[in-house]
């Protein structure tokens, strides 16, 4: 039987952080085991909004995907790409781009949301609105039927099957459509109690060293409510107990109980939660050895990843163009 195919990507923030990790890569590297899976960088999603300063791309690119392997993300059973070398990519979302209506992109609560954010209203990019369109094309190009994604990109996942749905009915049954695989995640913030992101700088890298991993625990924010180390504490509104929780803390049930009694104070808490996040991002992370500091290591694996992507994404196109009576020929270089 022919495993199926999933696809997932990620736009080149850099370092990854503990949100990624539970929020995405966790399910990334079980689901390897199942399923043929094709991990894309996303870069020119990063460039629907950061067109601006392009410098530091590639760093960033080589520092995603270190984090990646190194958590074991394994370049045997996956195929590691990066968008832009798989130029079907582009000439699917160009054909996409025709049966797509503005109205279903203007509608996208995403892009209402960062448009809020940015506060951009007006001066919104053709590109930025087509995002859910290239995003399409990432997972139709290879006819990926499973998509691990965070809940907030399950409205691109929509549209992405509305997408295969009007270009079938168009042209005939060329697509499948996807799903969006959800997992749950433990909801843990950022150090700051805001969702945990490198722009506003509350993050915690997975690959932080441990006196860095200390100073960030140290300086969380706990229980508001907690002010003096003897007030009884609400662990169940409490980020430093969501962490206790998310890294396995065997005395988490202890730990609520005494913060509840006011008989441990957030000070201890934190110096023990430490000690476990240092042991847990050491764990999660068995090849990082491997690959950190080797970034033309980490650069021919998106390359060999890329070029076998692209014989995959090849076929797909001449489907598509045959289904849409634009295959005229091949023209050899
Ligand atoms: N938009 C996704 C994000 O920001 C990244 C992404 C790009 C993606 N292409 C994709 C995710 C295709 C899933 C499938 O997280």
């Amino acid at each position: 039987m022919k495993k199926e195919r999933i696809f997932s990507g990620m736009r080149p923030t850099g370092k990854m952080h503990v949100g990624h990790y539970f929020g995405v890569l966790r399910n990334w590297i079980q689901l390897q085991h199942e399923y043929f899976c094709i991990f894309g960088v996303a870069d020119w999603h990063a460039l629907t909004t950061s067109f601006e300063d392009t410098t530091e791309l590639e760093r960033n690119i080589i520092d995603m995907v270190t984090d990646w392997l190194s958590l074991g993300v394994d370049p045997e059973k996956c195929l590691l790409i990066i968008q832009s070398l798989v130029p079907e990519h582009a000439e699917l979302h160009l054909l996409f781009s025709m049966i797509t209506p503005v109205g279903w992109l203007e509608r996208n609560p995403v892009l209402k949301q960062q448009l809020q954010d940015m506060g951009l209203k007006e001066a919104v990019g053709y590109g930025h609105l087509g995002y859910p369109v290239l995003m399409a094309a990432d997972i139709l190009v290879y006819n990926a039927t499973k998509v691990p994604v965070g809940e907030d990109q399950v409205p691109h996942i929509e549209i992405t099957r509305e997408i295969a749905r009007r270009f079938n009915a168009l042209y005939g049954p060329v697509f499948q459509e996807p799903q969006a695989l959800l997992t749950e995640s433990p909801r843990i913030l950022g150090i700051d109690g805001r969702k945990m992101s490198k722009s506003l700088k509350n993050q915690i890298d997975l690959s932080l060293p441990p006196e860095e991993v200390h100073q960030r625990v140290m300086a969380m924010f706990t229980d508001p409510e907690k002010i003096h180390k003897n007030d009884p504490g609400h662990p169940e509104r409490c980020n430093v107990f969501a962490f206790h929780q998310a890294v396995g803390n065997k005395r988490s049930a202890e730990i609520a109980e005494d913060c509840r009694k006011g008989l441990l104070g957030c000070v201890a808490c934190k110096r023990e939660l430490a000690d476990h996040l240092v042991e847990f991002l050491k764990d999660i992370a068995p090849y990082r050895k491997q690959y950190e500091g080797k970034p033309e290591f980490v650069r021919e694996i998106l390359i060999e990843g890329s070029k076998r992507a692209r014989i995959l994404a090849q076929e797909t196109l001449e489907e598509v163009r045959r289904a849409m009576h634009i295959h005229y020929g091949v023209v050899r270089r």
